[in-house]
C-alpha cells in the first residue's frame, strides 16, 4: 500500500496520499483538501510547494544535479548540440540520426521572419531594451499565423515550436543590428543554428565575415546549459499562461517577460555592471562582500545564490572552465574576470555565505563570456531567453498533453478589509 501523511487540524484529522517521483523525492497531494477540509494551504514564493509533476528535468540542489530527460548536463554539455538537447527536451528522447537531420533542416527553413515584422524595428526606440524588442516581436508572430485551424492540434504546435526555434535568433539579432544602427542581416541556412546567430550579429554586407568555430562551441556550449531548469519563474509562467489555452506564441512572450527579471535572468547583465561599477569605484572586493552582509543594504552580490542550489551549481562548474577557455585562446586579459575570480575566492571563504550555502550560480560567469564575444551587456539576458526556449517550449507541451489538465488558479487568504461601507464622497474625509 502507498503511504499517506496524517494532517491534524482543530478537530479533524485526514490522511493525505504521498507521491513518490522516481529519484525518490517525496510530496504531500494535497489536492483534495479545500473539499475535504476547508482548508488551504499557503506558501509564499512556493518555496515548499510542488506545482506540477514533469518528467522533463531532474535537480537535486543539495548534491548539485542537474539531468535533462535523465541524462547529465554535463554529458550533453560535452557530446550534445543546442538542437538536438532541443529535442531531447521537447520530444522526450534523444532522435535518431533522420530524426535529427529532419528536425534540424526544419528549423533551418523557417529561420527568417516576415518582411513586415522588420518594418516593427523601424517604430523602437533606438536604445530599446532588447528583452523588450523580443517579447513584443515573439508576441506578434502571433499576428502572422493565425489562421492555421485546418492543422491539427499537435500539427501546429510542432510548426510553432520550429518557427519559434528558427526565428528567436534572428529577432535577437536583428534587435542588435537596429541598436547600432547597422543593416539588419539575413539568416543564412547553409549554417549551424550558433554559426547562423553569430553571424546574423556580428557580420556586415560591407565585408567578409568568418564565425569563430571557438565561439561556435561555446555558443553552442551556453545554450544547452541554459535549455531547462524545471519549475523556475519563467518555466512557471509559460505553464501558467498555457494552462489558460492561450497561443504557444504567447506562453513564450510570458515567458521572455518573466526571465526579464534581475532576480531571474536579468542577473547576469547585473554581473557585469557590478564587477564594473567594483572596478571604477576601487577599494577591494572585500568592500562589496561587506556590504552584501550588511541587512541594512539593498546590495547583493549579483550571480550568488540559488533558490535551489545550495552545494553548487553545476552549470557554473562547466561554464567557468569555458570562460577560462575562450579567454585564453582569445588571448584577452579582461580585468573583471580578474576581479570575478577574486570576488568568488573571497565569497566562498566567507562565513555569512558559508552559513547560507551562496555559491556562484550560472549567471556569474555567463556574462564575462557574452562580453568576451563581444555581445553587448544589454543583450546579455536575450541570450538566456535563446537558451531557454526549448525547455519552455517542452513545458507547455508537457501542461497542453496532459489528460484532465485544469486551468492554473492559486488562492490566496484575504487580509484585507472586512465587509465595508461604500461611503457617498462628500462625507469621505
Ligand atoms: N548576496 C548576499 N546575500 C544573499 C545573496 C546574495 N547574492 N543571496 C541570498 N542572500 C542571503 C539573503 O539575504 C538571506 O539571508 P538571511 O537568511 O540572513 O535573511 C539568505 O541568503 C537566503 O536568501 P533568500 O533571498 O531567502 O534566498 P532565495 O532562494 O529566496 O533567493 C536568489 C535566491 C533570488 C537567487 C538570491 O540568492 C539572489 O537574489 N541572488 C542574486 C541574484 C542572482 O544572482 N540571481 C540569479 C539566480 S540564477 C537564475 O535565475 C538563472
Amino acid at each position: 500500500m502507498s503511504e499517506t501523511a496524517e494532517l491534524k487540524l482543530p478537530g479533524q484529522t485526514i490522511e493525505l496520499p504521498i507521491v513518490v517521483g522516481t529519484e525518490n523525492e517525496k510530496a504531500v497531494d494535497i489536492s483534495n483538501l479545500r473539499a475535504k477540509t476547508g482548508f488551504i494551504t499557503l506558501d509564499n514564493g512556493y518555496m515548499n510547494t510542488g506545482a506540477c509533476t514533469s518528467a522533463i528535468t531532474f535537480i537535486d540542489g543539495e548534491k548539485g544535479i542537474l539531468r535533462y530527460r535523465g541524462i547529465p548536463i554535463e554529458v550533453l554539455a560535452e557530446r550534445s548540440s543546442f538542437l538536438e538537447t532541443a529535442y531531447l527536451l521537447i520530444e522526450g528522447k534523444l532522435p535518431n540520426q533522420a530524426e535529427l537531420d529532419f528536425f534540424t533542416n526544419r528549423v533551418r527553413r523557417h529561420t527568417m521572419i516576415h518582411e513586415d515584422i522588420k518594418r516593427f524595428y523601424d517604430g523602437f526606440p533606438r536604445d530599446a531594451h532588447p528583452m523588450a524588442i523580443l517579447a513584443s516581436v515573439v508576441s506578434s508572430l502571433s499576428t502572422f499565423y493565425q489562421h492555421e485551424e485546418s492543422r491539427s492540434e499537435a500539427d501546429h504546435f510542432s510548426l510553432n515550436t520550429v518557427r519559434l526555434l528558427a526565428k528567436l535568433p534572428t529577432i535577437a539579432a536583428y534587435a542588435y543590428k537596429k541598436s547600432i544602427g547597422q543593416p539588419l542581416m539575413y539568416p543564412q541556412n547553409s549554417m549551424s543554428y550558433c554559426e547562423n546567430f553569430l553571424h546574423m550579429m556580428f557580420s556586415t554586407p560591407a565585408e567578409h565575415y568568418d564565425v569563430d568555430p571557438l565561439m561556435t562551441e561555446i555558443l553552442n556550449l551556453l545554450l544547452i546549459l541554459h535549455a531547462d531548469h524545471e519549475q523556475n519563474c519563467s518555466t512557471s509562467t509559460v505553464r501558467m499562461v498555457s494552462s489558460s489555452k492561450a497561443s504557444l506564441f504567447a506562453a513564450i512572450t510570458a515567458g521572455i517577460c518573466a526571465l526579464w527579471g534581475p532576480r531571474h535572468g536579468g542577473a547576469n547583465e547585473e554581473v557585469i555592471d557590478m564587477l564594473t561599477q567594483m572596478r571604477n569605484e576601487g577599494g577591494g572586493v572585500r568592500k562589496y562582500i561587506d556590504q552584501a552582509k550588511d541587512k541594512n543594504s539593498k546590495f547583493k552580490l549579483m550571480g550568488f545564490g540559488h533558490r535551489v542550489y545550495k552545494n553548487f551549481d553545476p552549470r557554473a562548474k562547466i561554464i567557468k572552465a569555458a570562460c577560462d577557455k575562450l579567454l585564453s585562446k582569445m588571448k584577452i586579459a579582461d580585468p573583471l574576470l580578474d576581479l570575478a575570480k577574486e570576488l568568488e575566492e573571497a565569497a566562498l571563504k566567507d562565513s555569512y555565505f558559508i552559513e547560507r550555502k551562496l555559491y556562484p550560480n550560472v549567471d556569474f560567469y555567463s556574462g564575462i563570456i557574452y562580453k568576451a564575444m563581444g555581445i553587448p551587456t544589454v543583450a546579455f539576458t536575450v541570450m538566456f531567453a535563446l537558451g531557454r526556449l526549448p525547455g519552455w517550449i517542452a513545458h507547455s507541451k508537457e501542461y497542453s498533453n496532459e489528460p484532465g489538465n485544469k486551468i492554473n488558479r492559486p488562492r490566496q487568504i484575504y487580509i484585507g478589509e472586512p465587509l465595508a461601507e461604500y461611503v457617498s464622497i462628500e462625507k469621505r474625509k
